[in-house]
């Protein structure tokens, strides 16, 4: 799908690859649709791109009840929804005994619930249009799943079989569906995580310190959507394609190597 004068809405574009992505789209010539739950940051974005090309739309992945306004708010400014990337996230850094159910279900309810209840609503209108795009920003925990991170490794696996059974509901309807997954790519993922008390952990991983910029992420992503690919990686370093392939083919020795597993 050709990126100039699409209409695009991003969740998560407060901060890190939402953030790059929106920068990278206007660029590009797109109508940029911002969502996330910091009005502030939003309006600080918003002010960098071109004001008749940006729709700031404060938005809370876990509060479904506001997902059909927030859909009319765009399509009274623009008449159309293009492109949808299923951005936001939050992730964890607690063991299943310390996480309480809260924990799980904020995670489940940002990563999985809020990203599938959204798209549930944009895709009839889509299907009316004849065109669409879902993204839906995977990690590599959707691939396999490393300790301290259950609800998170769970919800990005949900988002796997979710875009999978999609893509094929709607491709005759002229939609395409991708899944993104990246690896390390260097933002506050890991600041803004969770322990078990539902706080901001505030520690860098340092993995992802090291990882791939937000925005040669952001290029990736529009790269994909260019090119109509179903799913890519990016940010992978040599020990996650190991684990990816230990996965697929040895899953019992992955399952050893995890015990002892040093994950930040
Ligand atoms: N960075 C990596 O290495 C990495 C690796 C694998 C996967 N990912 C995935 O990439 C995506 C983007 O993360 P990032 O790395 O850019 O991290 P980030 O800088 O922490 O950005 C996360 C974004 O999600 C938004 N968000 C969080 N909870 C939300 C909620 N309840 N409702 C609405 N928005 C919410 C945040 O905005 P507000 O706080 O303003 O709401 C922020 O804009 C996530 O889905 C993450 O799981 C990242």
């Amino acid at each position: 799908m050709i990126i100039e004068n699409k209409v695009i809405w991003i969740t998560g574009a407060s901060s890190g690859i939402g953030e790059a992505l929106a920068h990278q789209a206007a660029r590009e010539g797109a109508k940029v649709v911002i969502s996330a739950r910091n009005k502030e940051k939003l309006q600080t974005i918003a002010n960098q791109i071109s004001r008749e090309n940006c729709l700031i739309l404060p938005l809370d992945m876990t509060d479904k009840d506001s997902f059909q306004k927030a859909i009319d708010t765009i399509l009274e400014k623009w008449g159309r929804i293009d492109i949808l990337v299923n951005n936001a996230g939050v992730s964890q850094r607690a063991t299943v005994a310390e996480s309480g159910i809260k924990i799980i279900e904020k995670v489940m309810n940002t990563n999985f619930m809020g990203p599938a209840g959204l798209t549930s609503l944009v895709i009839p209108h889509m299907i009316r249009q004849k065109s669409g795009y879902c993204l839906f920003v995977s990690s590599i925990a959707g691939k396999f799943a490393t300790p301290l991170r259950s609800s998170y490794a769970a919800s990005k696996m949900a988002l796997q079989g979710f875009s999978d059974a999609l893509r094929a509901e709607v491709y005759e309807h002229n939609i395409r569906v991708s899944l993104i997954v990246p690896g390390f790519v260097k933002t506050s993922i890991s600041l803004n995580s969770l322990d078990g008390e539902g706080n901001r952990r505030n520690i860098m991983d340092p993995n992802q310190a090291r990882g791939i910029s937000p925005e040669q992420a952001a290029i990736k992503i529009l790269h994909c959507i260019k090119k109509e690919k179903r799913e890519i990686y990016m940010g992978m370093v040599a020990k996650t394609y190991i684990a990816l392939f230990l996965s697929k083919y040895f899953p019992g020795r992955l399952a050893k190597i995890m015990r002892k597993a040093e994950v930040k």
